[in-house]
């Protein structure tokens, strides 16, 4: 479906971070900056507003409010969870790719071409598919595929312009092979690169058969080792590619055949999130190496693709760690061309065409996803304690009760770790004593207040102090509520459940006022995992997020950045909750507009992926309704108002909706 949905104010809105809000504390937007380390990750793609909302900045002097933008599709009836798809964000990461390649290349006089592809294996959604290739076609991008599907998908996509390269990678049955020779003949430069010797036979006859002189590529088994979490793509162990020996055997073969001018691409590809630019530099160097030694027995090599890579600062903390890397785009282009030149100069080779692969970096900052949240539970409602007269006037009160009154009424600045344990040590001996029954549950109850109050109050004191006390750091952990928001971590951040990434995560409004609750994130699948408790802060990774007190039916959404590589397509169904919807928003003349929706799946197709027959489960669900009429358990009004429940939540979203006039919402 497409909409063009357009903003009324224009965007151009100014940024300062130095206004305070009169009503508020001291608090200003460059707080809520710092305290979400906004600069540190964003790139500048993403600022706060003097209003307290997110700007998205895909280029200078343009700014999109998130908040309008979801505000607006509200208006139209899409409510979140939905994915903000940047067009132009894209656009400018593509130009940034090529012009550091391009400008390093004339700084130092590198005699080689660079031309980079898109992986679609990082997002392969049509739209952003189809987007990178029209913009990146200018740019002289091309489009890398790991799979017989994700060929098909690209070969009807991809321009015939020979420069636009399609660089085929993974295991290849004879099939795909074939498919891969014929469409050269449409004139597409498309390369199929050997990962084993049963793929080189095949490549020769299939271009035998068709008289074709084949563009062919290979991936070597470097020695160096990869780096990080997918340190197993690289080095003798990794999965894919060959030994050096056996590339020396296809050499051998191609001689035979009187094709070694058809080999033009050496790969290699050292893993995803490269963190540490030290790794790229030992890569390129053994694969520079390796390309000399091949041009010297006569190979055509034409290509070095160095594969992807290229990592993403998720945390900001241009650190070598998982979620970070401690170079940036333009060290990675400079010490690439630098390494090829250098070693090809003193091999006296040419300089060769530099190929990337680099996904990730191309599309993570383009999508932000936005989910609503519904509600929370925790101690937070647990900050005002019982009276406490009538427990201590009690004949029968238990004497953990009594410590956890004194615990409550000692606490002062000067013995304030005293207060916490000997609240924690009664709390457990009225849980002991429960457990015994010894203990009512009106009691426990009045415990747990008890406790709860002790901790906010000595929480309250702790920040009134200015030296900080390290072991009360976990209390706003301990205190922290569950904050529950309307979408699957297992759909939309897969891998913060599977590889523990983090991701830069905040609220898109209120943010001129100070955050007054410490949350962990929980989603809306039954599962204990489906939970998020990293976040960045300014002091590290923390396990709460700040965020503020919702009122009762306020719209409240949080932004998950950052989440344009690889969550889309390797997110699940878990629970049946499927595809969030997803919007493109681009800027012309200072107003951002939507042109495309992409609704998100409905249960009734979620249901249809695994087999089930939404059409039988309603002619199922009408005859039972008949014959609860029929036996009278049932009133004809009621199958009505439960058949209308039925089929309106087979064509309603897998998530929450919100109320309508006769069904109270989540909210409420
Ligand atoms: C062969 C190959 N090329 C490119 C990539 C993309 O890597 P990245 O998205 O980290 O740049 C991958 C992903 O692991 C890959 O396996």
């Amino acid at each position: 479906m497409t909409t063009n949905y357009t903003s009324t104010a224009p965007i151009n809105l100014p940024v300062a971070h130095d206004q305070t809000n009169p009503t508020q504390s001291a608090w200003t937007t460059a707080d809520a900056a710092d305290l979400y380390r906004v600069e540190a990750w964003s790139q500048g793609y993403f600022q706060i507003s003097n209003r307290g909302t997110v700007l998205a900045c895909p280029a200078e002097n343009q700014q999109i409010d998130l908040a309008e933008v979801v505000a607006g599709l509200r208006e139209r009836g899409l409510h979140p969870p939905v994915l903000l798809r940047f067009t132009d964000i894209l656009s400018d990461r593509l130009n940034k790719i090529a012009r550091a390649f391009r400008d390093e290349m004339n700084d130092q006089h590198y005699k080689g071409d660079y031309r980079p592809v898109y992986p679609i294996k990082v997002n392969q959604q049509h739209h952003v598919v189809e987007e990178l290739s029209r913009v990146g076609s200018k740019l002289g991008f091309g489009l890398e595929v790991g799979s017989k599907p994700e060929l098909l998908a690209v070969m009807a996509m991809s321009s015939p312009d020979p420069h636009q390269l399609i660089i085929c990678n993974g295991f290849k049955d004879s099939r795909y092979i074939e498919a891969i020779i014929l469409a050269s003949k449409l004139g597409r430069t498309i390369v199929p690169v050997v990962e084993n010797a049963g793929e080189l036979r095949q490549v020769i006859r299939h271009a035998d058969n068709y008289d074709i002189r084949p563009t062919i590529g290979v991936r070597v088994k470097l020695f160096t080792p990869g780096e990080g979490r997918w340190k197993d793509s690289a080095g003798f162990r990794s999965k894919f590619g060959l030994f050096v020996s056996e590339l020396l055997d296809m050499v051998g073969t191609l001689k035979e055949h009187d094709m070694l001018d058809c080999l033009k691409l050496l790969h290699c590809h050292a893993g995803s999130q490269i963190q540490n630019i030290r790794k790229v530099k030992d890569v390129i160097a053994e694969l520079c190496h390796v390309y000399a030694e091949l041009r010297r027995l006569g190979v055509g090599i034409e290509m070095l693709d160095i594969g992807g890579g290229l990592g993403v600062d998720y945390t900001g903390e241009q650190a070598s760690d998982a979620g970070s890397m401690n170079y940036t785009l333009e060290e990675y282009a400079a010490d690439v061309v630098y390494r090829i030149k250098s070693i090809c100069d003193a091999e006296e080779v040419n300089h060769p065409t530099i190929v990337t692969e680099c996904g990730r970096a191309m599309v993570a900052y383009s999508s932000v996803l936005i989910a609503d949240v519904l509600g929370s539970t925790g101690p937070s409602r647990f900050r005002d304690p019982p009276p406490t007269d009538p427990i201590k006037e009690a004949d029968d009160t238990p004497q953990p009760l009594l410590d956890l009154v004194t615990a409550l009424e000692s606490v002062d600045a000067d013995d304030l770790v005293a207060s916490f344990h000997d609240a924690q040590q009664a709390r457990d001996e009225a849980a002991s004593l429960f457990s015994l029954g010894h203990m009512t549950l009106d009691q426990r109850a009045t415990a747990e207040r008890l406790f709860w109050a002790t901790c906010h109050k000595v929480r309250d004191v702790r920040d009134t102090l200015e030296e900080p006390i390290e072991s009360l750091a976990s209390l706003d952990e301990l205190l922290s509520d569950v904050c529950f928001c309307n979408l699957s971590i297992f759909q939309s951040l897969p891998d913060a459940w599977a590889i523990d990434q983090i991701f830069p995560i905040m609220p898109i409004q209120r943010l001129d006022e100070e955050p007054d609750r410490h949350v962990i994130l929980a989603d809306v699948t039954c599962d204990s995992d489906g939970k998020l408790d990293a976040f960045l802060s300014p002091d590290g990774v923390r396990r709460t997020l700040r965020i503020h007190t919702v009122q009762p039916n306020e719209d409240y959404d949080i932004a998950f950045f950052l989440v344009g590589a690889y969550q889309e397509t390797l997110g699940d169904l878990h629970n049946l909750f499927g595809d969030t919807h997803a919007v493109h928003v681009t800027t012309e003349n200072g107003h951002w507009s939507i042109d495309d929706v992409v609704k998100g799946d409905t249960a009734s197709e979620v249901l249809g992926y695994l087999q089930y027959d939404p059409e039988r489960l309603l002619s199922t669900m009408n005859r039972d309704c008949e014959r609860a009429v029929r036996a009278k358990r049932l009133t004809v009004a009621e199958t009505r108002t439960l058949m209308r429940f039925y089929q309106s939540g087979l064509s309603g979203s897998t998530y929450l909706e919100p109320a309508t006039d006769d069904q109270p919402g989540p909210h409420a």
